[in-house]
């Protein structure tokens, strides 16, 4: 199962002509908005099975790479601010 995080679950899917979002989610997982397509390191695609997927940034999901919840359990937290704007990598 696919799970986003409880908190997450009323925030609206991407349409399919949006480009694709990732939004870190405050104590909780990366919220993956969009036509994206997730694949394993062999290039086998992982089907997202929804427009809108919730990865896990804790380390403690038993359905890597998605969020379980798992999060909540071990008190996961973040930042309250995300890092500055870093430069762009050379071409
Ligand atoms: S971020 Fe939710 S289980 Fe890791």
């Amino acid at each position: 199962m696919i799970a986003p995080d409880d908190d997450a679950a009323d925030i609206p899917a991407a349409g399919a002509d949006e480009p694709v979002s990732i939004t870190a989610y405050p104590n909780g997982p990366l919220l993956v908005r969009g036509p994206f397509e997730i694949r394993t390191p062999t290039g086998v695609v992982i089907p997202p099975r929804r427009k809108t997927v919730a990865l896990c940034r804790c380390g403690v999901s038993s359905l890597k790479p998605f969020c379980d919840g798992s999060h909540k359990a071990i008190g996961f937290r973040t930042e309250p601010e995300p890092p500055a704007p870093q430069p762009p990598l050379p071409a």
